[in-house]
């Protein structure tokens, strides 16, 4: 693999830009060029100008025009940005993704931005300079492991510049953006990586790996220590497999000891199959993607770790698979729960909120200050909110707000679902304390989560279901087909302002 490109900010004179592209952002229909551009341009015998009034470049979102002047610069890259009073981080984020892409795909090397010409009065320098180094980050990702001809691309992208006229310092700003960027990046290649080779045990293994290289501490269970702990649960799901189940905890310690942890749980099914409810094609497809929740957390205590934020984490993963076997699990078993709740199964596809069951109670004995679990637990999520946003639960106003300020901040975009009482009348059973799922499949995403919250023990507590936002389908902005990385870039914003 290449290594990611690397990212600062300058502070130099247009004409002094140097390497293989300046990008320079265009509204539409607005071409007046400013005091700094037109001494670039005069530079450059008006070539900007010339252009702009010569050819039909509109400023449209998406456009881009290269002209070529072969000097200490070797292209201008007219960019357009669409209407402005349209514009915002979104088309910001997109714009600079999709054109880092064009351009690498045109075998450039290195390029400059000049980053007033992206500026609008809404945002502020910080931000900008975040948001272009996390977007050119994420928008240049690859998945390129399997390709026997061009596992290295012979075609990326080793440095960006960002050129402004202030004095600000940005080093902590481009630090953050891109190591978020990096843990991002990161959970989309053990995502995209194939259920045959990224079993609970490699994934196990990658966690450990990740925690030397991190100072973290870490410790992984066996299917011998999770019989041991009486995760029914857990075990249920995982018996039918022979791959076997790890449990892995990860902590950081970013302050006192003494001050209670953030506990982050993520659903890791290397490969659900459906178990005994198969599920058939094409439904069956890209299911590798269900380790999503436990990946990303895993990078969010890595990336804190590498931030060296103030916190003190707590991230517990199970892992399993869920597959067809003599030995499988089946409908009408009942299983007891580390917390010694009696649950009826009624459909083996519901796999994710059994082994979530065992982790958050395991998470809720670590007496935590709030829980945070993340999981690819249903295909309802994309009936709610498509494939835009994210649906996400809480028992606590303030974990609530915390997030949708996060989503703000992050762009990752998510909405709050009710968990009103109403619902756990719909898994009540007749034999067991509690069945996992309702018989109508009304409200999928609030009955999971509805499900979930016997097992927290009162601690505030938030799910986030990213049965839909794991993966994407399209090639597209900061978007690169397949594993998405959700939730890394919003739950680090949260963590970075956690009080
Ligand atoms: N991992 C799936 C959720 C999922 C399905 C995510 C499709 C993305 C696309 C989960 O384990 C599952 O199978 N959920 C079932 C629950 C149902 C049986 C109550 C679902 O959503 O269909
Ligand atoms: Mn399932
Ligand atoms: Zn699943």
């Amino acid at each position: 693999m290449n290594a990611a490109p690397s990212v600062r900010a300058l502070k130099i004179e247009l004409i002094k830009a140097k390497g293989d592209a300046l990008l320079i952002g265009f509204f539409k229909e607005k071409f007046s060029l400013s005091s700094e551009l037109k001494k670039l341009d005069n530079g450059h015998g008006n070539i900007i100008g010339s252009f702009i009034k010569n050819s039909n470049f509109k400023g449209e979102k998406g456009e881009v025009k290269t002209i070529f002047v072969n000097k200490n610069i070797k292209n201008i890259v007219l960019v357009g940005l669409g209407e402005e009073e349209k514009y915002n981080l979104d088309a910001l984020s997109n714009a600079v993704a999709d054109v880092s892409k064009k351009l690498r795909d045109n075998s450039t090397e290195s390029f400059s931005l000049y980053l007033e010409s992206f500026k609008n009065s809404k945002f502020n320098d910080e931000e900008l300079v975040e948001k272009i180094t996390l977007s050119s980050l994420m928008g240049l990702y690859k998945f390129t492991e399997y390709k026997t001809k061009d596992k290295n691309n012979k075609k990326y992208i080793k440095q960006i510049t960002i050129i402004t006229n202030s004095d600000k310092k940005f080093d902590n700003h481009i630090k953050y953006s891109s190591v978020v960027a990096d843990a991002v990046n990161k959970t989309r290649d053990l995502v995209n990586t194939p259920p045959n080779v990224a079993t609970p045990e490699y994934v196990a293994n990658y966690a450990k790996d990740l925690a030397r290289k991190s100072n973290l501490k870490c410790a992984v269970f066996d299917e011998k220590q999770i019989a041991r702990m009486k995760m029914g649960c857990f075990m249920g799901v995982a018996q039918g497999s022979v791959n076997k189940p790890r449990f892995v905890v990860l902590e950081y310690y970013g302050t006192d000891k003494k001050q209670k942890p953030i506990a982050i749980v993520g659903k890791g099914i290397t490969f659900d199959s459906g178990g005994l409810n198969v599920k058939p094609y094409p439904f069956i497809l890209n299911m590798k993607d269900d380790k999503g929740g436990a990946i990303a957390a895993m990078h969010i205590a890595e990336a804190s770790a590498r931030l060296k934020l103030p916190i003190n984490l707590v991230v517990v993963t199970p892992l399993c698979e869920n597959m067809i076997d003599a030995a499988s699990y089946r409908p009408d078993d009942v299983l007891t729960a580390y917390n010694k709740m009696t649950v009826e199964i009624r459909n083996t596809d519901a796999e994710g909120r059994l082994v979530l069951a065992d982790a958050l109670a395991y998470a809720a004995e670590q007496k935590p200050q709030a829980i945070i679990d993340i999981a690819t637990l249903t295909g309802a999520s994309m009936i709610v909110l498509g494939y835009v946003g994210t649906p996400f639960l809480s028992t606590d106003e303030k974990i609530a707000e915390k997030i949708k300020d996060a989503s703000k901040k992050s762009l990752e975009k998510v909405w709050e679902l009710p968990l009103w009482q109403e619902y756990e009348e719909s898994i009540k059973s007749d034999i067991a304390d509690v069945k996992h799922i309702s018989d109508d499949g009304d409200a999928g995403v609030i009955i999971g989560a509805t499900f979930l919250k016997n097992f927290v023990n009162d601690i505030p507590w938030a799910h986030i279901d990213i049965g839909t936002t794991v993966w994407s389908k399209v090639d597209k902005g900061i978007l690169t087909k397949g594993a998405t990385g959700a939730t890394v870039r919003l739950l680090m914003e949260m963590l970075r302002e956690w009080k």
